[in-house]
């Protein structure tokens, strides 16, 4: 279970442990680790934990060769719950903090897959749990590169579950809502860092990740549904979890792209339509013109 210091991860691995399950909790610090551990035994749960930075390769095999150890073979089921924010316009974020989101929410949990996959086919067969999020099917402007990674995500947790179907493992994705936890908070810190005091949708966005972030349920239905991935003989390919994704996807899929455009505009603050240059400004270059000092040099 990867990410499990935080919000989401924290309350499934207390789940899974009160039920029973012999969880390893991978956690990238090691003063947490000992902490969550810790906040374990104080509540009479067996919890081991591995240390695990997913955006790192040789850490996610070290984590697995020692869980291996830990378990005698390797791990039936893997949770891939870790995963970071990263708020802001998309003409703002850097390819840095653009690849960093990617290793953190794409590369790690799909190279996670891959290296638990030859133990499970050994096996006979486990568990795969991917989470995503109702913004991996509702692309949320302000927010494109959480989106785009949790997208990518999806396709890739699809993919995998056909092709590790004749292995005997089951391959699940759960798209959860808004809940409460520390990420909503990291988002509202990624606007204020990356923000372009000239851009709207920074104001609108902060006003509404605040009043969500006020507003949202605890994160016990995700723990739930990991769990129903987990026990169910058959479990289904994906759960939306939470009653805004389970308005909001539907209505995505059925509403024509017209329709949601204005929608996330009015929620944005974006304009639809350019404000006209105040007067006596001289127009700038069009796109795929040169600009004054281009046209200097030539
Ligand atoms: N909360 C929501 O509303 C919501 C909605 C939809 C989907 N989700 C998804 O649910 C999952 C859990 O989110 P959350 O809300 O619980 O977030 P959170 O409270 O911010 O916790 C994120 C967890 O991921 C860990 N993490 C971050 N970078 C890592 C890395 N490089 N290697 C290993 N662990 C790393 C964090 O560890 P540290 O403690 O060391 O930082 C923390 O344990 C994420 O995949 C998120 O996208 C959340």
């Amino acid at each position: 279970m990867t990410g499990a210091t935080g919000g989401i991860g924290r309350v499934i691995v207390f789940r899974l442990a009160g039920a029973g399950w012999d969880v390893i909790a991978g956690a990238r610090d090691r003063e947490k680790a000992r902490a969550l551990e810790a906040d374990a035994a104080g509540l009479g749960l067996a919890l081991r934990t591995v240390q695990l930075d997913v955006a790192c390769e040789q850490s996610c095999r070290e984590a697995l060769e020692e869980a291996a150890e830990m378990t005698g073979g390797g791990p039936w089921a893997l949770v891939n719950n870790a995963g970071i924010p990263q708020a802001g316009a998309l003409a703002d974020v850097d390819d840095a903090r653009a690849r960093h989101l990617l290793e953190v929410n794409l590369l790690g949990p799909a190279r996670l897959c891959r290296l638990v996959l030859p133990g499970m086919a050994a096996r006979g067969g486990g568990r795969i749990v991917n989470i995503s999020s109702g913004l991996g099917r509702v692309p949320w402007p302000m927010g494109a590169w959480y989106s785009a990674g949790k997208h990518a995500l999806s396709a890739l947790t699809h993919c995998l579950r056909v092709e590790a179907a004749h292995l005997g493992v089951r391959v699940c994705l759960v798209e959860p809502g808004a809940f409460a936890t520390p990420m909503l908070g990291r988002a509202l810190t990624d606007l204020d860092t990356v923000g372009d005091p000239g851009n709207p949708g920074y104001g609108a966005t902060t006003r509404l990740f605040a009043s969500v972030d006020r507003r949202v349920p605890g994160p016990e239905p995700v723990a739930r549904t990991v769990e129903a991935c987990l026990t169910a003989r058959r479990p289904r390919p994906r759960y939306v979890v939470g009653r805004d994704a389970r308005l909001l996807v539907p209505l995505h899929t059925l509403l024509p792209l017209a329709w949601t455009d204005r929608l996330k505009h009015a929620a944005t603050g974006l304009p639809r339509t350019s404000t006209p240059a105040p007067t006596g400004t001289p127009p700038g270059p069009r796109l795929g013109e040169p600009s004054g000092r281009a046209k200097e040099r030539a």
